[in-house]
């Protein structure tokens, strides 16, 4: 068997493949301890050799083609609705503003719900149902529970109740909705999710926070953007990764991706991995640059990044962040705003806590800290669409409706003299 069980991301205590959604009792028992994350284990001894590369360049059903490496081997338990496959581009305005010829975007946009969640229920939604459960919860600032709703009813599940964040925007509200979950919003999300998880049979499938620590099984969907991505490069990793994080999910799943390419003796280095966060919602990079093992909990979060506005973090995702050499940088909001325009202008429309990725390796390539033939990949999480309040901040509206042609040529900078 392929898949050993859950292993303990602090003291590497080691479990059945069983709902642990509290994380690590052992670390917990201990005085004063507090909730560590399970993730999933595997004998790559045994995945090795029977493991064809080749297939992981066919597309079709989803996340599932690298089922090898994932916690579901029986297909019919396999729950998709076409996610991943997403293109690996080069987004032309930032190429040419920041020099970097090779610098890619993972564009998680085109997943069924826009967003790069959509590994993390297929995978998550999909283990839920094998293990028995017929009602699912989530905690979220809009992207998570919009997808954790589709994946629900995807699978035929009961119910499904979300918690939104009192910002998540009327559109994911509603999409949760007419995917047939309940939204509900609210300041503390966490109150209830506890009470659903132990006293009405819900699944949480809900990130890896510190507490409660949830479902590792979500994670192993996000392993597969580094299965893609060394599809998408021919067979080798990138130099550096730069991801949003909030959690710290985003970046400590493709981390064990590429790092279970490395165990499997695919690829004979990893990348460099890059946390990138607003500047005034950062605990990963005070954490970091304090050199701790651990996320501390940032007090009064602001940013116009809102999916990445998390007061606090994992501390997986730090670990991989020290283990790969790499850092936590945080960005201002005009530097967010920046990356989110050029975006647009390379014709991709993506919120800001996506653009956050970009807008990390933007600053890293002006400060010089990397070579310019270096290959750069940023994770753009998320799609702009489903903000239309915060995108239609970024545009100046005004004279664009019955405008007089004066108005047109001078909006357009048209001159009088024939083309
Ligand atoms: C668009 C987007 N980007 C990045 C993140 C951060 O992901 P994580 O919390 O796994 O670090 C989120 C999480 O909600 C998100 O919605
Ligand atoms: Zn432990």
């Amino acid at each position: 068997m392929s898949v050993l069980g859950l292993t303990c991301t602090r003291c590497g205590a080691q479990y059945p493949l069983e709902p642990m959604f509290f994380g690590c009792p052992a670390c917990a028992d201990k005085a004063g301890g507090a909730a560590a994350a399970l993730t999933v284990a595997y004998d790559y001894r045994a995945i090795a050799s029977g493991l064809n590369v080749e297939d992981w360049g066919r597309a079709g059903h989803g996340i599932w083609r690298f089922d090898a490496l994932l916690p579901l081997r029986d297909p019919a338990a396999q729950i998709s609705l076409g996610e991943g496959n997403t293109a690996l581009v080069r987004p032309r305005a930032v190429c040419e503003a920041t020099g970097l010829s090779n610098l890619y975007i993972k564009n998680e946009t085109t997943n069924p719900t826009w967003a790069f969640k959509d590994r993390f229920h297929a995978s998550s939604v999909s283990m839920a149902k094998s293990l028995g459960y017929t009602r699912v919860t989530a905690s979220t600032t809009g992207n998570h529970g919009a997808s954790a709703a589709a994946y629900c009813t995807a699978a035929g599940m009961d119910s499904c109740i979300i918690l939104c964040h009192p910002e998540s925007s009327m559109l994911q509200r509603d999409m949760i909705a007419l995917y047939g979950g309940h939204a509900f919003v609210l300041e503390d999300r966490f109150q209830y999710l506890d009470t659903l998880i132990r006293d009405h049979g819900y699944y949480p499938s809900t990130t890896m926070t510190p507490m409660p620590t949830g479902t590792p099984f979500g994670i192993e969907g996000y392993k597969t953007i580094a299965f893609e991505i060394f599809v998408q490069l021919g067979g080798s990793v990138p130099d550096r990764m730069f991801c949003p994080i909030a959690a710290g999910d985003s970046l400590y799943g493709p981390w064990k991706g590429f790092s279970e390419m490395h165990a499997l003796n695919l690829v004979d280095r990893h990348p460099v991995m890059h946390g990138v966060q607003p500047a005034g919602c950062n605990p990963y990079v005070q954490s970091f640059q304090q050199g701790r093992a651990d996320v501390i909990v940032h007090p009064d979060p602001s940013s116009i990044a809102l999916s990445i506005r998390d007061d606090t973090g994992g501390p997986a995702a730090l670990q991989a962040i020290y283990d790969s050499g790499g850092d936590a940088t945080d960005v201002t909001e005009e530097e967010i705003i920046e990356a989110v325009r050029l975006l647009a202008q390379s014709g991709y429309l993506v919120e800001p806590s996506s653009a956050a990725s970009v807008a990390g390796a933007i600053r890293a390539a002006r400060t010089g800290r990397f070579a310019s033939d270096e290959t750069v990949v940023c994770l753009v999480t998320g799609s702009g669409s489903k903000w239309p309040e915060v995108m239609s901040e970024l545009v100046d509206r005004d004279a664009l409706v019955e405008p007089s042609w004066e108005e047109i040529k001078a909006r357009a900078g048209l001159d009088d003299a024939p083309q």
